[in-house]
């Protein structure tokens, strides 16, 4: 049997959730009310969260009445988004187990968002072009492309090498390094109520505005950057986020 790549497993376990839990769905609402002052989609758009995760930036665009769909590889998270959905009665929301790496088939949007550094996990390039390439697929013409990932200069000149964390009986003991193109974050878990212990690595390519830039063209026109969930100008030194709004050009 084959061995599952890192982010099939590390992102479909429960650990990954409780380690990440103040990413929540009020950062989510905040980020998402800022972002689209400055996209202004029609109000009934199609929207695709792809790698939604939990779902919730998707739950919080259908409860603003966007027609939404969430795709993500973990079926653990689709379950649980699922779950939410249907306790908050949404029938303009769907979830779907999916690889980016694919188009979804027989849908079109008109906008696909890609958040909180949902990108960059792969082995080659050519999977971070076929990822491109689905979402060209799946926008309508003049379509929106949100990509929030990570600003790399600043993440590598402000690595924390080791750090603890304790949480609700868990204790979260990580170690994080680079080399020339990727970030790497060890996270040994050691959970002593179901006395287990784990261990995961993380591995996001260092890919800076340049690299999305000639990733992107030429079938997406790059409108704007932002620099924070706040949406404040990128600034290469110190800003948190690195935001990208780009338009399908066809
Ligand atoms: C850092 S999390 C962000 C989740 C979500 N966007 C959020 O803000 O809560 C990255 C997500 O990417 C998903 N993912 C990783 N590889 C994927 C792939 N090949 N196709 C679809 N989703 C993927 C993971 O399962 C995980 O939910």
């Amino acid at each position: 049997m084959s061995k599952k790549e890192w982010f099939a497993s590390w992102f479909d376990s429960p650990y990954y959730h409780m380690l990440y839990k103040h990413r929540d769905d009020n950062e989510a609402q905040r980020f998402l009310s800022n972002l689209l002052e400055k996209i202004q989609l029609p109000s009934k758009a199609n929207i695709l969260d792809l790698a939604c995760g939990k779902g919730r930036h998707a739950t919080s665009l259908a409860q603003m009445g966007y027609h939404v769909m969430g795709a993500d590889l973990s079926e653990n998270s689709i379950l649980s988004a699922m779950q939410s959905r249907d306790a908050h009665q949404l029938k303009n929301l769907d979830f779907l187990v999916h690889d980016m790496r694919n188009p979804i088939k027989g849908v079109n949007f008109d906008a696909v968002f890609n958040l909180f550094t949902s990108f960059g996990y792969f082995q080659t390039i050519e999977e971070n072009q076929r990822v491109c390439q689905a979402i060209h697929q799946m926008l309508k013409s003049k379509g929106i492309l949100v990509i929030d990932f990570l600003n790399a200069h600043k993440v590598q000149a402000n690595l924390k090498a080791l750090e603890q964390i304790n949480s609700e009986g868990l204790v979260f003991n990580i170690e994080r390094w680079y080399d020339s193109n990727h970030f790497y974050k060890k996270i040994e878990v050691i959970d002593s109520k179901n006395i287990e212990m784990s261990t995961h690595i993380e591995r996001v390519q260092a890919l800076e505005f340049s690299d999305f830039k000639l990733l992107l063209e030429p079938h997406f026109k790059i409108e704007a950057t932002f620099g924070s969930y706040l949406m404040e100008d990128f600034d290469h030194q110190n800003s948190d986020r690195l935001i990208i709004i780009a338009k399908k050009t066809t």
